[in-house]
Parts: C-alpha cells; structure tokens; sequence
C-alpha cells in the first residue's frame, strides 16, 4: 500500500517513526507493505524528528493528492482552508484519506463523509478525537450493539495537563501553557485548548457517532478553563473535588446536552483521577453499563498509533463509511444550557458584615435553591471574604438569578464564579 503524507510534524513524524518500527508486525498481521513514498511539508530544509531517507519531500501538496500511485492520504496539517481543498481533491482522486483534524471533521466531516460514500473511498478519523485512544472503533464496532445513553470525557489533553499541574505543583496557569506546547500537546493556536473549541469538536464528532445524528458542533456550549483560578482548584480540593475539563453528550428525551466546560467531580470517581496529558471517555450504554476508555490524549506516538490503526482498518476493509458510520441518521435537536440541570459550584466575594450570609441565604430562598455545602474564608485585611457554595440539583436559570440578584447586591465585590458539578459513574 502506497501512502503519502500531508505534513510531517509531531503526528506525521510520529507515524512515520511507528511505521518504521512496527512496519514488520504490521505486514504480518495484515499482509501488506505499507510504504510511505512523498510527503508534503513546508520547509524541506527543516530538522524532522524522523527519517526521511526513504521518502521523497515535497512543498506542494498538491502533488501527494493528485499522486497516480498513492492509494491513501494521511492528512497531519490541520486546518480547515487549504486542508479542505486537499482532502476534497484526494477522495475525487480516488483516495481514502486518513485525518487527526478535529476542526475538520466537526465542521466539514457531513459534507465529506457524503462525498468520500460518492467516491467509494474511506474518510477515517479515529486520531481526531482523544489521540490515541480508539473511542471511535470502540463507539462504532464494540458497543454497536448499545443505544448510548451519555458520554463524558477529558478530551483535551493540554487542557487537562494544566489543570493536573496547577492543582499538584500549584504551578502558574501560562508557564504551563508553554510546557504542553513545546511537549507537542497544544493546537496551533492554543486559545483552541485553553477555551474549549478543541474539546467542542471532538464532542461533537463522539455525539455524532454515539448518537447517530448529524454533525452539530455549531450548537456545543462550550466553555474553557481560562477562569479557574487557584483558589477554585484549592476549594473544590478543600470540599472532596477535582476540577476537570469535560465535554458531556447526554440523551434526554428527543433531544441531547453538548456541553464542554469544567466540571467539579468527586475525587472517588474514577475520571477525577485521570492526569496529566491523559484523557479519558466514560461512556453509558444500555447494554453495557458503564465504560471507560483511558489513554494518551496527544502526543507524537500515541496520535500516530490511531492513524496507524485507521490504515489496517483500510487494508482489512472494516469500516464502512456510511454517514458517520450510520445508514441512517436520528434527528435529536441540542437542549439549551439554560434549560439544564446541575449542581453547582459558586464561589462570591463579599464584605464580611454582620447579616451578609442571611442575605444570601434568603436569596437561595427566593429562587428555591439548597445548599449542600458552605466554606466562608476571609481573604484579605479589607474584610473581604470568599463564600464558597455547592448547591442542590437546580436549573441553570435559577443560578443565573441567584448570580444577578448577588452581583447587584450592596455587599457583593466581584463577579461570581459558576462551575458545574456532576457525578458520572
Ligand atoms: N491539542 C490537543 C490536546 C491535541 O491537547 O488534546 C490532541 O487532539
């Protein structure tokens, strides 16, 4: 089998590493020679973290898709502009195309998924989502005997590796930040990490497939982690939680939540213990139970390991290509935000004055809201305090009451902070 690459940074030199050192088992399982012959690139003078002897570098990867003898294009850029183009022009070519491109996929994958069926090529995209974790195949071949009721996962690495590194070294959000780039973790732009866009696109292609619905990552609520502040994770440690980035994916009724944002989560539950680069997708079939699916979330090899296994999967002809690996698809319409229901965790500043905490507590009242548990602390020598809140189960509406009616309070000193809390197992 003829492959040629599209770009040959961490995931594409992560391939071509594995291929080189598992290229024999990997012909003995399948019985085919996968040979990587032109990759496109952008500096050809540039160091590589690989060998490139054997491979013929280009600059124009125009060439790799309209080359006569490749069969399969590894697609290891990113982006959705020339990237589209590329990939459009591989599957008319006759092409399968193999991506890592979330952004991709999440936003283009209806249309090309349609036109790679129109082709009779495959489109595979098994490394988009949590690296090298096959949630995918798992989703779409092991629990395809399952109607899946929810998933919920970390499935930003970075995002994770920062929050791990800032609750266990109480290390400084940006100096983190810069460790997971220049450990090949983070998007391009890291603002995808950091704000939750990287983990709104790959919720929205893991509900598309649990689901059997549509593509909808225009409707994911999405939140990021750029307003967690030490004290959040030092008070949620304080209370028996870990703060965790998760997207969630929930059946309710005719339609489904797809939300990413942090997540308070007891530390008992497995998923609070997941750190690092590590991610991890509990999903809840109705056959199955409960199961979770644990691994490197990024990474050279690890991203190569799912690229790689989309490859075999072309050579044993497994997967089938329908929309989204569905013959038909559900319409299950995206639930408002608003219109959920969660704990919560609300951290206030406040004067520490005589009768604050009954104001507050009537404003709970007011909107029929319990509190399960309550930490005050005085902060600093102005006699500000912080009150920290978990709450009952309640509507997000009424939170955002309970928020406007403190924020426009006379005792009130800052924003409040809103964090979801939610048990999974
Ligand atoms: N930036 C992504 C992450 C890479 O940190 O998870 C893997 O998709």
């Amino acid at each position: 089998m003829k492959v040629g690459i599209l770009g040959l940074g961490t995931v594409g030199g992560g391939v071509v590493n594995v291929l080189k050192k598992n290229g024999a088992s990997i012909e003995r399982r399948t019985g085919v020679n996968i040979q990587v012959i032109l990759a496109a690139v952008r500096d050809i003078k540039q160091d590589r973290i690989c060998d490139t002897s054997n491979i013929k570098l280009t600059e124009d990867p125009f060439e790799v898709v309209n080359h006569p003898e490749i069969d399969v294009v590894l697609e290891l850029i990113g982006g959705t502009g020339l990237t589209k183009k590329l990939v459009e022009t591989a599957i008319k070519n006759g092409k399968h195309v193999i991506t890592a491109n979330k952004a991709l996929i999440a936003k283009h994958g209806n249309k090309l998924i349609q036109s790679a069926n129109k082709n009779k090529v495959r489109l595979l995209f098994e490394a988009s989502v949590a690296g090298g974790i096959p949630i995918i195949k798992s989703l779409e071949q092991g629990l395809s005997a399952n109607k899946i009721e929810s998933l919920a996962g970390i499935i930003n690495g970075t995002g994770n590796f920062i929050l791990t590194e800032m609750k266990e070294k109480n290390r400084d959000f940006d100096d983190v930040l810069k460790e997971a780039q220049s450990l090949g973790y983070a998007e391009a732009d890291p603002t995808f990490d950091v704000e939750g866009i990287d983990a709104a696109q790959k919720l929205a292609i893991l509900a598309a497939i649990a689901f059997g619905t549509e593509l909808q990552f225009d409707k994911v609520f999405t939140k990021g982690i750029s307003n967690i502040t030490t004290e959040d994770i030092n008070y949620a440690t304080e209370l028996g939680y870990t703060i965790k980035h998760l997207g969630i994916a929930k059946r309710v009724g005719n339609g489904i939540e797809l939300r990413v944002h942090p997540t308070l989560i007891s530390n008992e539950e497995l998923i609070a213990n997941v750190n690092g680069v590590m991610n991890a997708v509990l999903v809840k079939g109705d056959a199955l139970g409960t199961s979770l699916y644990y691994g490197a979330g990024a990474g050279e090899e690890a991203t190569a390991s799912s690229v790689i296994a989309d490859l075999i999967d072309i050579i044993n002809n497994q997967t089938s290509n329908h929309i989204l690996g569905w013959k038909s698809q559900e319409k299950l319409t995206v639930i408002d935000t608003e219109s959920i229901d969660s704990e919560f965790y609300l951290r206030l500043l406040v004067s520490n004055m005589k009768g604050v905490l009954a104001k507050i507590t009537g404003i709970f009242h007011q909107y029929n809201v319990s509190i399960e548990e309550l930490i005050q602390k005085q902060i600093d020598e102005n006699n500000n305090a912080h009150i920290v809140i978990i709450t009952n189960k309640v509507n997000t509406k009424d939170i955002m009451g309970i928020k406007a009616a403190i924020e426009a309070s006379e005792f009130n000193q800052d924003n409040m902070q809103i964090i979801h809390v939610e048990s999974l197992d």
